[in-house]
């Protein structure tokens, strides 16, 4: 069966190239060697793609933001490329906009989202329905379970954990009303349990552990464990409570 495949004369891609049916490359695009693409992917002008990347069905790259008709913030017109790095595995359904860049070895789960101008890391892995907004930077070895939602402007450092379903906000207004952002920071090897909240402009320490279901609303220091909501410091971060951490 032959499979339909549409590309702009322009799409430049290297040898071994595997494709299923109904794929969209716009111009300009770059593809590496050894890449698959399986069903229903399109691919927007102007990305560059890896060697060795491997791209379920239904996934959407480089895709330009668009403002809705109420839209208050600035969409950045005149984006960068999306730029994906070699031996990224992309699932199902996932959605990575224009402007951003992925890593090298990294690994992006079904139906992830990630918007414009976030910088990924080599070996991120982000688990399923993980949400990225705008802005986001996130260091190397940085593992994101499924469902967590990480607001713009937030930066992660290396070696980061953050369990499921954690929500971090850094709009300081009620459904973007304004423009106005507090980053929140996450420094490195720092580990937030699963459903923890971390209100806008805090920064997590070094090393820190933010309790799974903490509320956390000022900063945390380095090699502190918070919990509750108002979380509060309970203990240092001891031997018991390191090898509990993840290793890369
Ligand atoms: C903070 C944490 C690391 C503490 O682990 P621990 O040292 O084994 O703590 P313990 O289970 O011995 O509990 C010690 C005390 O703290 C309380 N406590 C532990 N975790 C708590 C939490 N998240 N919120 C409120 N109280 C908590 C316990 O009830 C216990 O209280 P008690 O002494 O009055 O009985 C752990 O509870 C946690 O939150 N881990 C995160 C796990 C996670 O989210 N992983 C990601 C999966 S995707």
């Amino acid at each position: 069966m032959e499979k339909n495949i549409q590309k702009h004369p322009s799409v430049i891609i290297r040898k071994n190239f595997q494709h299923e049916n109904n794929v969209v490359i716009y111009k300009n695009v770059r593809i590496g060697k050894n890449v698959s693409l399986a069903n229903n992917v399109t691919i927007y002008p102007n990305t560059i793609i890896g060697d060795n990347v491997s791209v379920s069905d239904n996934v959407v790259l480089g895709r330009p933001p668009k403002a809705g008709p109420r839209t208050i913030r600035k969409i950045t017109k005149h984006l960068q490329p999306l730029v994906i790095g070699s031996n990224v595995v992309i699932g199902t359904s996932a959605i990575i906009y224009r402007g951003t860049t992925i890593g090298d070895n990294s690994y992006i789960a079904d139906c992830v989202h990630i918007r414009e101008e976030c910088k990924i890391s080599n070996n991120v892995v982000l688990g399923k329905y993980v949400s990225i907004e705008q802005k986001v930077i996130i260091g190397e070895f940085v593992k994101i379970m499924g469902c967590s939602q990480i607001a713009e402007w937030t930066e992660i450092g290396k070696e980061v954990f953050i369990g499921a379903d954690v929500s971090s906000c850094t709009d300081t207004s009620f459904g973007r009303i304004k423009e106005v952002n507090k980053k929140i920071t996450i420094k490195e090897q720092a580990m937030i349990g699963s459903n923890a909240s971390l209100a806008p402009g805090i920064t997590v320490g070094k090393n820190a552990i933010v309790a799974l279901g903490a509320v956390v609303l000022k900063d945390v220091p380095d090699e502190k464990v918070v919990l509750g909501n108002p979380a509060k410091i309970v203990w240092n971060v001891n031997k018991k409570l390191l090898k509990k951490k993840m290793t890369k």
